[in-house]
């Protein structure tokens, strides 16, 4: 099994450019699938979910080819309605192919995505939704089916802003008949993303941003180019894991309205940062103080943040009371940082936080993408050897991680 090495205690200096994000390139890969002909998309991050995202499209009878950051999809004819099980297993996002194929195709069948790392994520909002437009579900034995003579235009109204149910529901409205309205979307970027996207193909789609998306059903798509917005989470990532080592950090490429609610928070403990058109600076070399944090849906605190700012807060001055509202697994890392020396006791969905001077090294084990990222801010931070295990789980999510740490001064080495 491969692993990070990482002799911390280093104060992280220098100036990275983010990559494309990783969850605008997911549902946007899939979204290619509506156009019988050829997308060109581009700041598509080289990471492992989004290699396994392409191998879901081969399988299914796509042609792509990648140079640099380009991805060139070729959809003009699909062979298969079924997502592989074993490709459904590995990426539980890979659920977002259903509503491309159902509008595509009209049919499309899977295996029930079951569980994962992070908490149950059902997908019943997305099979309630695909009811209403007149799609036929039909679940036997962890197999579903769909499939509708025509997708109709309706109204939904969703019980909770999901992203992947507002993608979906985007996804299988934008070749249907008539015009859908989703009501309490999800408002995140990648949603606005994905609908600039299958715009700028010819779909006719109006309000992501805001909590009502209106598409009215076009007859084609036409091919198109495209550019990924910069990834926010690894942005913030970055800057958790230098202001841990009090470090400093310019970071190029970024859209800074999208980290707002980080960059609120790290004022609140302490940092200094300064925001520039696509650039921010940070300055980390005060101590840090504790303060209290909630997530939700955009533009609220994001959970994909949760576990890099928990890390930090466990070296801030005072008491950090932090709840979890998205889902409800997410604090596997933490056992692995308390062997790291860290004073957090977790209560349900709250984790409280005391700060402590210092992390000492250790070997930890990564048990999701998010997680896995601040176990290696904890190891960066603490004096001496430590050992990151399960580091499969953060390239799903992190472009070039050892080389952007090593260009910050990070002594990093891939074993
Ligand atoms: C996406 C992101 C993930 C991020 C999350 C929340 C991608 C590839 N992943 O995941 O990084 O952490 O948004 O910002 O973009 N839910 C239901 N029923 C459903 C769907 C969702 O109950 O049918 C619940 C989930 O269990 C969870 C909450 O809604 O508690 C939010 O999930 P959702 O927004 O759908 O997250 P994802 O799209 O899976």
């Amino acid at each position: 099994m491969k692993f990070y090495e990482i002799e911390g205690g280093y104060i992280l200096r220098g100036e990275i450019d983010v990559s494309g994000s990783k969850n605008a390139t997911l549902p946007i890969i899939a979204a290619t699938l509506l156009n019988e002909g050829v997308s060109v998309i581009k700041n598509v991050p080289d990471i492992r979910d989004v290699k396994m995202m392409c191998s879901i499209l081969r399988k299914i009878g796509c042609k792509i080819t990648r140079e640099k950051d380009v991805l060139i999809i070729d959809a003009t004819t699909i062979t298969s309605s079924q997502i592989p099980e074993d490709l459904m297993r590995e990426m539980r996002s890979s659920v977002i192919i259903v509503g491309a194929l159902l509008g595509r195709e009209k049919e499309c069948s899977f295996t029930y995505p079951g569980g994962c790392e992070i908490g149950s994520r059902p997908i019943n909002l997305h099979l309630e939704a695909f009811k209403l437009m007149g799609v036929d579900v039909l679940e036997k034995n962890g197999n579903i089916e769909c499939k509708a003579e025509n997708l109709i235009g309706t109204e939904i109204v969703l019980d909770f802003p999901s992203v992947g149910a507002t993608e979906n529901i985007m996804l299988a409205s934008v070749l249907s008949d008539g015009v859908t309205y989703i009501k309490n979307v999800a408002r995140e970027p990648e949603i606005v993303c994905l609908q600039d996207f299958l715009n700028a193909m010819g779909a006719d789609i109006k309000g992501a941003g805001t909590n009502t998306i209106k598409i009215k059903g076009v007859k084609k798509l036409h091919n198109t180019e495209f550019s990924i917005i910069s990834d926010r989470i690894e942005a913030g990532t970055y800057m958790c894991m230098v202001a841990a080592t009090k470090g400093e950090l310019i970071l190029n490429n970024v859209c800074v309205e999208h980290i707002a609610a980080v960059i609120h928070k790290l004022r609140q403990m302490n940092c200094r940062v300064h925001t520039y058109k696509n650039k921010v600076k940070l300055n980390a070399n005060r101590a840090l103080k504790a303060t209290n944090i909630k997530t939700m849906p955009y533009p609220g605190f994001p959970t994909d943040m949760q576990s890099q700012f928990v890390t930090m807060l466990a070296l801030a001055e005072g008491t950090s009371i932090i709840v979890e509202n998205i889902f409800e697994n997410r604090f596997k890392y933490v056992p692995e940082l308390i062997k790291m020396g860290a004073n957090i006791t977790i209560e349900g969905t709250t984790a409280i936080v005391q700060g402590v001077d210092t992390y000492s090294s250790a070997n930890v084990q990564a048990k999701d993408l998010r997680g896995g990222a601040a176990l290696i801010e904890a190891a960066l931070a603490a004096n001496g050897l430590s050992r990151i295990e399960g580091i499969d789980f953060v390239e799903r999510g992190y472009e070039n991680l050892v080389k952007k740490l090593t260009i910050l001064g990070a002594k990093i080495r891939k074993q």
